[in-house]
């Protein structure tokens, strides 16, 4: 499949309104537009709906639609000529040589993957196919594209490929924080197909000269994220005055960054970022998960004064830990600070309050997530970890 899905009614390509990126003169085609894979998912999504609300850039949007792959994500830019939506795999190259021939992109942004580690647990082959040989093809298909372009398109073209710091391993409490030079380990199945994929990147910057960017983020959160990270499971749980199943401890931690600083920073990566380079992403807010859980049921307890469940914090559940489950993950993100200016502008308990606002606000979106494949996983993940209250680790 490889089909434009949504587009503005009756909008093609070639009858873009006018604007200042709308068209050249001679060839009725915007002066540019990037190309966006993984646009329906949590964070593509954030992305294209925060770069259309600050540009007139079109953006044309590749995605899969797999379960993460939801289009009311999308909805608030239904009928906006400026975004073309296009049911379609990375994987495919007829499909994506077919859209980079049509739509001339000046830049692709790769966030499509399969992203959450206790799938990638349960059945690493999607993993593989999607992060690892789907970005082999994406690259082969954009290398094509590019070799063949003229200057000076071809010079200031960019592919930047959305990375993990879960390809740099697990810290240990007093470990200095990833760097852009750590050495890679991953130990999930997830961070595995990642780290691999993030090394094809490299080699096709070096190897072919493809003008590449790579940027590697902690823990997001915020709107529209698929209530199997810890962060909406937890708040749609506790709303229902389900059990909070933590793993292990508790005291594993992440740097959490709020989803609209990973986005300004891809941004800036994309603007100003040097080909070839990497660029670690973090939000400064190294937690506990036990503290995270604890801080959004103090946020819900707050939010819903009324509500039956309160204290939130006494749904919290210890539950059997993820196998090889990385213990500290923490990023150094000075050189993205010092190079490009970024800092994360939204503080923990400040993101936390309006993800947590954002889905007591909308429960249709919730309910569109809660059906039979997401119940069929909460059963596959959860069944076998003892899921009862206890207040004290397993
Ligand atoms: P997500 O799972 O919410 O969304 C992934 C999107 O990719 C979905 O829309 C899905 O339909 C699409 N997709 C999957 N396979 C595809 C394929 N073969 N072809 C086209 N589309 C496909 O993921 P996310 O949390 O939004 O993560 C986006 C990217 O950011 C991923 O590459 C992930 O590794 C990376 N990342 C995520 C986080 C995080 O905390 N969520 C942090 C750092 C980096
Ligand atoms: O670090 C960046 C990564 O962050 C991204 O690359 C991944 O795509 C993203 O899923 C995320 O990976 P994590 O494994 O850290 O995220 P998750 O939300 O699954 O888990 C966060 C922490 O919470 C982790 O230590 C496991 C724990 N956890 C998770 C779930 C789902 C629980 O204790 N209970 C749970 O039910």
């Amino acid at each position: 499949m490889c089909a434009v899905q949504v587009a503005a009614p009756s909008v093609s390509l070639f009858q873009w309104p006018r604007g200042r990126h709308a068209f050249t003169p001679t060839r009725l085609r915007p002066t540019s537009l990037i190309l966006v894979t993984g646009g329906a998912g949590f964070i593509g999504a954030n992305f294209v709906l925060d770069w259309l609300a600050a540009s007139q850039e079109p953006v044309v949007n590749l995605d899969k639609l797999t379960y993460a792959g939801n289009l009311a994500n999308l909805d608030a830019v239904k009928g906006d000529a400026r975004h073309v939506f296009v049911r379609g795999d990375i994987g495919d190259p007829a499909c994506v040589e077919k859209l980079l021939g049509e739509y001339r992109p000046r830049a692709v942004i790769n966030f499509a993957a399969e992203s959450h580690v206790d799938r990638s647990i349960h059945g690493p082959g999607e993993f593989v196919q999607t992060n690892l040989v789907g970005t082999f093809r994406l690259l082969e298909a954009v290398r094509g594209h590019w070799s063949a372009l003229p200057e000076p398109e071809r010079a200031s073209f960019r592919f930047l490929h959305v990375s993990t710091d879960e390809v740099y391993g697990s810290l240990g409490a007093d470990d200095p924080a990833f760097s852009e030079t750590t050495a890679y380990a991953p130990n999930s199945p997830y961070s595995a197909s990642k780290a691999g994929s993030d090394h094809m990147v490299r080699a096709w910057y070096h190897t072919y000269g493809l003008p590449t960017l790579t940027t590697n983020c902690s823990n997001n959160y915020g709107p529209f994220q698929f209530p199997e990270k810890l962060i909406p499971l937890m708040i749609l749980n506790a709303m229902e005055g389900k059990p909070l199943p933590v793993y292990g401890d508790g005291s594993n931690v992440r740097d959490w960054l709020y989803v609209g600083d990973h986005c300004s920073a891809i941004r800036e990566v994309l603007a100003r970022g040097r080909p070839g380079e990497i660029y670690n992403i973090g939000g400064n807010s190294e937690r506990r998960n036990l503290d995270v859980v604890k801080t959004l049921c103090a946020t819900l307890d707050e939010a819903l004064p009324r509500s039956t469940h309160r204290p939130h914090d006494r749904l919290v559940t210890f539950v059997k830990d993820r196998p090889g489950h990385d213990r500290r993950y923490a990023i150094d993100a000075s050189k993205i600070a010092k190079e490009l200016g970024w800092q994360p502008s939204v503080r923990f308990e400040e993101g936390l309050r309006r993800t947590v606002q954002w889905y007591l606000e909308h429960p249709d979106w919730v309910r569109g997530i809660q059906s039979g494949e997401y119940r069929n996983w909460i059963e596959t993940n959860y069944a076998g970890r003892a899921i009862r209250p206890s207040a004290t680790p397993l």
